[in-house]
């Protein structure tokens, strides 16, 4: 059975895709794509289709990442396919804890970073710092990679 995990930002343009490319990334790299499979949305609709904040794209280019996904907003079955729904700020964890019963272990990106004292991936949409976003992105997600290969047993 392949383990799902699925990220949720507010727009799933700037924060979430990011996320999923790095731990695409990193899944690639410890060899278990064949065991995890990763995907991100947003709760809201404004950006459906698009591709990411180029802020996004640069970041994730310069750290030799590629990503072509395009905007989704999370729907219900979400919930019933995901293994993992990683938050990326405390708004978008409480939408997901509000809006359905599921299996899945719901939870935000940095509670599984160490060394990390922030809880919210902050927004760069309006103020930009992607470069931070992606060392917090990215302590989160080697975090995020460690307590599933425990929690499953690979
Ligand atoms: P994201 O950033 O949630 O990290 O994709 C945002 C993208 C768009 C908007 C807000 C945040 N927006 O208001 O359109």
């Amino acid at each position: 059975m392949t383990i799902q995990v699925t990220f949720v930002c507010l727009g799933n343009i700037c924060r979430s895709p990011m996320a999923e490319g790095v731990f695409r990334h990193l899944v690639e790299q410890a060899g278990l794509s064949d065991r995890i499979a990763v995907d991100s949305c947003g709760t809201g609709s404004w950006h459906i289709g698009e591709r990411p904040h180029q802020g996004t794209r640069k970041v994730l280019r310069q750290h030799g990442i590629d990503y072509d996904g395009r905007a989704r907003q999370l729907a219900t079955a979400d919930f019933a396919r995901a293994d993992f729904l990683i938050a990326m700020d405390t708004e978008n964890l409480q939408i997901l804890r509000r809006r359905a019963s599921t299996a899945a272990e719901i939870g935000l990106l940095l509670d599984y970073a160490d060394g990390i004292h922030e809880r919210d991936v902050p927004d760069p949409y309006y103020s930009g710092g992607f470069d931070r976003v992606y060392q917090l992105v990215e302590a989160g997600c080697r975090g995020l990679l460690a307590h599933i290969r425990n929690k499953e047993g690979i």
